[in-house]
């Protein structure tokens, strides 16, 4: 894992969207997961930003979102599909039917799961996955004690993501109880995967999933499976690390590194 700890969340939005907008540069048809929740949402409006005034194209870009909460209608307001064409679909010039979301409200959810995993797989399988991670260190709705090798599917959410996740409701009530999520599985099989969190609260698990044991009790530790993961911290989020010094002097010398392993 290559692991940047930046001043703060706009510098954290700034440098994730250089990755991302780098990997369209390289790649004009890239195969882009994307995430949802508070953290991404520098991201995007810098990619929006990147897309207006230095023209970064979207027009052949694909994306597969992870997932959505069952139950919800992609037009209701905290639907993770209203979210995307809010923060990101709808600023750019992408064609909107590249764009792959799980619908909340499908007839055969279980059915859809299969046809969206073929559909990942028939384009050529993800490039580049844009990742948050969950207070519990869930990634997408991986919750704790996923299987590493579970696949897009239903997952029960565990009562502390549903207090987490309810300042977006109006009660907690409101919560969905499911979603549907990519899997452990579908996630590893990204080529590239890009990771991003800020805040104090999210210090505790970026330490757990950064430098302590792989567990599926803490889906992010996965990661550490997976040959090509770039993190991007802001400093309150890696505030618990012990490593830092390690991790800033590869930032410092990353021309080194890039010389070494070719990226
Ligand atoms: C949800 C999403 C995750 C996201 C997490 C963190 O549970 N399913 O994909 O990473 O929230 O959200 P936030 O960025 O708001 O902290």
């Amino acid at each position: 894992m290559e692991i940047t700890i930046t001043e703060n969340y706009e510098e954290m939005s700034k440098v994730s969207a250089q990755i991302i907008a780098e990997e369209i540069r390289k790649k004009h048809n890239l195969l882009l997961g994307l995430a949802t929740g508070d953290t991404p949402i520098g991201t995007y409006k810098e990619l929006v930003r990147i897309h207006k005034e230095e023209g970064l194209d979207f027009s052949k870009v694909k994306s597969f979102n992870l997932d959505e909460y069952l139950g919800l209608a992609p037009l209701h307001k905290n639907s993770y599909n209203y979210f995307m064409w809010d923060n990101l679909v709808k600023h750019i010039n992408i064609n909107p039917e590249n764009v792959y979301i799980p619908q909340g409200n499908i007839n055969d959810p279980e059915q859809f799961c299969r046809w969206y995993e073929e559909q990942i797989r028939k384009l050529g399988g993800i490039d580049l996955q844009i990742l948050g991670i969950g207070s519990d260190g869930h990634i997408a709705f991986n919750e704790p004690g996923s299987s590493f090798a579970s696949r897009t599917r239903i997952k029960a959410l565990v009562e502390q993501t549903i207090e987490d996740n309810s300042r977006f409701f109006d009660k907690i009530e409101d919560v969905p109880r499911f979603a549907i999520t990519m899997g452990v599985g579908t996630i590893l099989e990204a080529k590239k995967i890009l990771l991003i969190a800020n805040g104090k609260k999210k210090a505790d698990v970026c330490a757990k999933f950064i430098e302590g044991p792989v567990t599926s009790q803490i889906t992010a530790t996965a990661l550490q499976l997976h040959s090509y993961v770039n993190v991007v911290l802001d400093k309150d989020a890696a505030s618990k690390l012990k490593r830092t010094d390690y991790y800033n002097w590869v930032r410092d010398n990353k021309h080194l590194v890039q010389k070494e392993i070719g990226r």
